[in-house]
Parts: C-alpha cells; sequence; structure tokens
C-alpha cells in the first residue's frame, strides 16, 4: 500500500509545479513530439516529502551515475548545481524539456521517469559540513569477498534515473551531465534492466542466473516508514543508497545441477518457493531435516541474508547489466544490487557481513563496484534537493 503511495499515476504533462521547459521550447517541440500511448505517457510526481525512484516499483530501466566534484566547487556551487537540477528533473519527469534541452522531442515521453540525487561521502568536506555526515554513514567497509575497481566505485554526487523507456531515461541521463559539467566530472556510469513493469504486473522478476529475485522485501509492512526514511536531522525524509556491481560466472553457474542451483538460494528455480514447501511468498522453514540434512542448508543465501531478529532489514532495489565481453573475452555480466534502508551501518552492513562470511553464491559472484550515498529527502514545488543540507 505504502509501495504504491508515492507513484500515483497521471498523464505526461499534466502534473503540476515542474518549473522549467515553458515557452517558445514547448511549443517549437509539441507538434514533433511521439505518440502518447499510456505507457510513454506515464508520470511520477517528482514533488514530496521523499524522492522518487526509491519506493516507486521498478521500472525497465535504470542508468546510475556517480560523479566527482571538481577542485574547488564548495557549497555555493554544489547549491546552485542542485537547484539546476532539480528544475530539470521536475521538468523531464512531467514530459517537458530542460532548461537548455538539446533534444526538446525527446521530453515528451516521460514513460514513468524517475531521477534521484544522493551525496556521496566526499561531499560533505566539499560542502564545508564534515559534521552533517549522518550517523552510521561511513564509506563501505571493505568485504572479505570483494574485488573491488575503483572505475565502478565511490564518488561524490549520485544521478539514479529509471524509467520505462531506453530512450527516455538516455535523454534524462545526457541532460543531469551535461548540466553538471561545470561542478564535477563522471567517474561511473552503470546501467542495469528488468522486466517491463507491464509483463506481469505485481509478479517478482527473474536476474539473469534465473532466480526469482525480490520475493522478501518490505513492502506494506508496519514499520516500512522505519526501515527505509531517516529520521535525522538534514537527513530527515531521505534513506542511504548503497550500489554494489556484483559480476556473475554464468558460464560456471550453468554447470551447476538444479539441485544445487536452489540450495544455494534455498528456494525452487521454478517459481521461487521456499525448498521447505508451498508458494512462493509462503514463509521458509529454517529448521526442517530430512535424510540429508537441513532442508535450506546452512550456507544457503536466504538463511544467511534474512534479518537478524528482525532487524536487519533493507529495501532492495537490484537492476541486471549485461556489458557484453570483457577484455579477455568473458562475459561481463551481472547485478547492480541497490539497496535502501534509513541507517546503512545498522542494517546493511550487518547483512553484508553475514554474507562476505558464509553463503553459497559468493562461488558464482563477485562485486566488482561499491558506492554509497546519502539520498537526501524530496522537496515541494519552488523548493531543490539537498537545500535541507546546504541552506
Ligand atoms: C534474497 C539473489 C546479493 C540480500 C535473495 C533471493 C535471491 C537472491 C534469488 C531469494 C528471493 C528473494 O527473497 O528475493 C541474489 C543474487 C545476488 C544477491 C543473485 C548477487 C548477485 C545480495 C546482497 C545482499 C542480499 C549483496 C545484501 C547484502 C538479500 C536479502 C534477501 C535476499 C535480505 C531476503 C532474505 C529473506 O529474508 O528471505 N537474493 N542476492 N542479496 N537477498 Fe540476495
Amino acid at each position: 500500500r505504502r509501495l504504491l503511495g508515492y507513484t500515483a499515476v497521471g498523464v505526461g504533462g499534466a502534473v503540476a509545479g515542474a518549473g522549467a521547459g515553458t515557452g517558445t521550447t514547448l511549443a517549437a517541440t509539441q507538434e514533433s513530439a511521439p505518440p502518447a500511448d499510456a505507457a510513454g505517457s506515464r508520470t511520477i510526481p517528482f514533488h514530496g516529502p521523499h524522492q522518487a525512484g526509491v519506493t516507486t516499483p521498478v521500472q525497465a530501466r535504470a542508468v546510475f551515475a556517480g560523479l566527482d566534484l571538481r577542485e574547488g566547487v564548495g557549497a555555493e556551487a554544489v547549491g546552485r548545481l542542485l537547484r539546476l537540477w532539480t528544475q530539470d528533473a521536475a521538468a523531464l519527469t512531467a514530459g517537458r524539456p530542460a532548461t537548455a534541452d538539446p533534444a526538446p522531442a525527446l521530453a515528451r515521453r516521460p514513460a514513468g521517469l524517475t531521477i534521484t540525487f544522493g551525496f556521496g561521502p566526499g561531499l560533505f568536506d566539499a560542502v564545508g559540513k564534515p559534521e552533517a555526515v549522518p550517523a552510521g554513514f561511513v564509506p563501505a567497509p571493505s568485504f572479505s569477498i570483494d574485488r573491488l575497481q575503483d572505475r565502478w566505485s565511490g564518488g561524490d554526487l549520485l544521478v539514479q534515473v529509471r524509467g520505462d523507456d531506453s530512450i527516455t531515461v538516455a535523454h534524462a541521463v545526457r541532460v543531469m551531465l551535461v548540466g553538471a559539467r561545470p561542478f564535477a566530472t563522471v567517474r561511473w556510469q552503470q546501467a542495469g534492466f528488468q522486466y517491463h513493469a507491464g509483463v506481469a504486473p505485481g509478479s517478482t522478476p527473474r536476474n539473469l542466473m534465473g532466480q526469482v529475485d525480490g520475493t522478501v522485501n518490505p513492502k506494506t509492512d508496519d514499520d516500512f516508514d522505519e526501515v527505509v526514511w531517516s529520521d535525522q536531522g538534514w537527513l530527515a525524509g531521505g534513506t542511504t543508497m548503497i550500489l554494489r556491481r556484483i559480476r556473475m560466472d554464468l558460464d560456471g553457474w550453468d554447470r551447476v545441477p538444479p539441485p544445487e542451483q536452489e540450495r544455494a538460494i534455498g528456494r525452487r528455480l521454478s517459481d521461487g518457493a521456499p525448498l521447505t514447501g508451498g508458494g512462493e511468498h509462503d514463509a521458509a522453514d529454517f529448521t526442517r531435516r530430512d535424510h540429508h540434512g537441513l532442508v535450506i542448508p546452512a550456507d544457503a543465501h536466504i538463511r544467511r541474508a534474512r534479518p537478524g531478529h528482525g532487524r536487519h532489514r533493507i529495501l532492495r532495489g537490484g537492476y541486471n547489466y549485461d556489458d557484453g565481453v570483457d577484455t579477455d573475452g568473458n562475459p561481463d555480466v551481472g547485478l547492480l544490487f541497490a539497496s535502501y534502508q534509513a541507517s546503512f551501518a545498522r542494517q546493511f552492513v550487518p547483512i553484508q557481513r553475514r554474507l562476505a562470511a558464509l553463503d553459497a553464491l559468493n562461488t558464482w559472484t563477485t562485486p566488482v563496484g561499491s558506492a554509497v550515498f546519502a539520498i537526501p529527502p524530496g522537496c515541494e514545488p519552488g523548493g531543490w534537493i539537498g537545500r535541507t543540507l546546504l541552506e
């Protein structure tokens, strides 16, 4: 119920309050707008107490960009960038061109677009507010399983663009990155995909290993707000996010017999139900044994990942990636694991520590990138994202 609360669907361009892209640019592009089918004209409100793109059900396509602030860029300049980004994101998500839109016709098809901004650990020093680093928001510790590469890790700023149309998403990314050029350089950019939301509304998607992925995720829980949204200082109404690029050894995985693949997760491949029986959404029985021992083995991913005493919960919203082959000819395929939680240190880190210590999946998965961001609260029309920190 709450999950859907932030994703009211409107008609492209009908959402009030967005600032930019009016006047001649708009008039000039209206005729060339692509046909507004229902999927293409779907809008997700940009304004509100929380940024869109966190609890919004995942769209088909996502691009994440991590940026580094240029030397000498401080609070005033970051504030200018955030005002511009806010104005342009409000326009694009409503189906209107951005301020200096290089291709205004591409803005006319919002297709469920969300644009979400985040601050990396290095931003706080740059804006002269080291004391504003949220409690528990530490640069991600290194885990024993990590083989992190700089080219997929870190960053002072995050732009997360999600939507149901690849062209809309690419255009929004371009607008955001061109706008950022005077202030920041792009450190990395990663693109991911999911099933199109329209393919099977309400059903759980699969990842590239073939598993049903996303079953146990807070959705309608009574404490959903406490799990996801921070109530601390300037971050109140915001959250923290970690993005981990986890490469999959799909060739190795393909050689594993299906029953062993199922034991690695603790769930059936066919429908995602726990190995102890029932349907996908029935509770797993972690105590059940048969003549081999525990039915859901001690190192099964779901046994290791499940919340300790109900406390360590996170909202997962990952995307698959497929970047072809690397320079050695091996498939460069995996998961852009994204999770959102009120406290990074209290909720995410304990789960990741457990998985690093023991998780059958580790045989076929390798984290190669990691970046953590504080996601500021949303804003109302006339406001801007980041104001609670920077003003
Ligand atoms: C559950 C796959 C990495 C946390 C699951 C499930 C699958 C899966 C198939 C069972 C279905 C579900 O409830 O969604 C993967 C793959 C990964 C990966 C393929 C890496 C490539 C991670 C990481 C974390 C994580 C890095 C957190 C640090 C969880 C949690 C659950 C889960 C919390 C739900 C456990 C429960 O309470 O039943 N994952 N996962 N996963 N995963 Fe992962």
